[in-house]
């Protein structure tokens, strides 16, 4: 077999070599003045994921940081709008998601990402991309009652009505996180309330410093 054949399965592009930047991370992160993570918000759909993501966002562009979101039905539309909701494609979903997120985090960037991603050894294989301190897991705690009497897209009507396959939590199974860094009950809490948490986390973990400004 040739040098590297059995790479193959894992890279097509095998003949390929990494660039290594010449402007780091670190350089990214000092001129942002705070650190890139990744925050992912896990959780039924309807639980609040998407809702909290952007008002975090939101949060920390006025404390002048740079932050974005990736939101699961929006990617879903484009860089995974070939995939389904078997286990299968949900793996491959969170797989590439994860390896865009590495990406930003590279690039100094806050990502936020708002995937049910129901499966804990799928959020597992990111954290292990990603490396324990760039991950931090946010579970959307909301029990499936509030989900789907919220049903904001009229989607858990239509899976009871037995018109969506493998709707996660009607017949998909969600795994809960075991040890997520942050859980935030947003079944109950205000949104601001559930911002706050996970700013005041962000701040004890020292991604954004204790006292940072707002925009003037
Ligand atoms: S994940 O399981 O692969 O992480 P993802 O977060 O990307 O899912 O997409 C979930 C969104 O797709 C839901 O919020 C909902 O709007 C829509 N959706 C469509 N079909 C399903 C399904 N069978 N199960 C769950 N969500 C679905």
């Amino acid at each position: 077999m040739a040098p590297g054949r059995s790479k193959l399965k894992l890279t097509k592009g095998s003949n390929t070599v990494w660039h290594h930047a010449t402007v780091t991370r670190a350089d990214r992160e000092r001129l942002n003045g705070h650190r890139s993570v990744i925050i992912w918000f896990t959780g039924l759909s309807g639980s609040g994921k998407s809702t909290l993501a952007h008002a975090v966002e939101e949060g920390l562009y006025e404390l002048n940081c740079r932050a974005f979101v990736f939101d699961g039905d929006n990617v879903r539309h484009g860089l995974c709008g070939d995939l389904g909701f078997s286990p299968h494609d949900r793996e491959e979903n969170i797989r590439r998601i994860g390896e865009m997120v590495k990406l930003f985090v590279e690039g100094g960037v806050i990502a936020l990402t708002a995937f049910i991603s129901p499966f804990a050894k799928d959020r597992r294989k990111v954290r292990e991309l990603a490396g324990d301190g760039d991950f931090i897991e946010v579970y959307c705690r909301c029990p499936i009652e509030v989900c789907e009497q919220r049903d904001t897209k009229g989607l858990y009507r239509r899976a009871r009505m037995g018109e969506i396959p493998e709707f996660t939590g009607i017949s998909s199974p969600y795994e809960v996180p075991e040890n997520p860094e942050l859980v935030v009950a947003t079944g109950e809490t205000p949104l601001e309330t559930c911002v706050d948490q996970v700013i005041a986390y962000l701040r004890q973990r020292g991604v954004i410093t204790p006292v940072r400004h707002a925009l003037p």
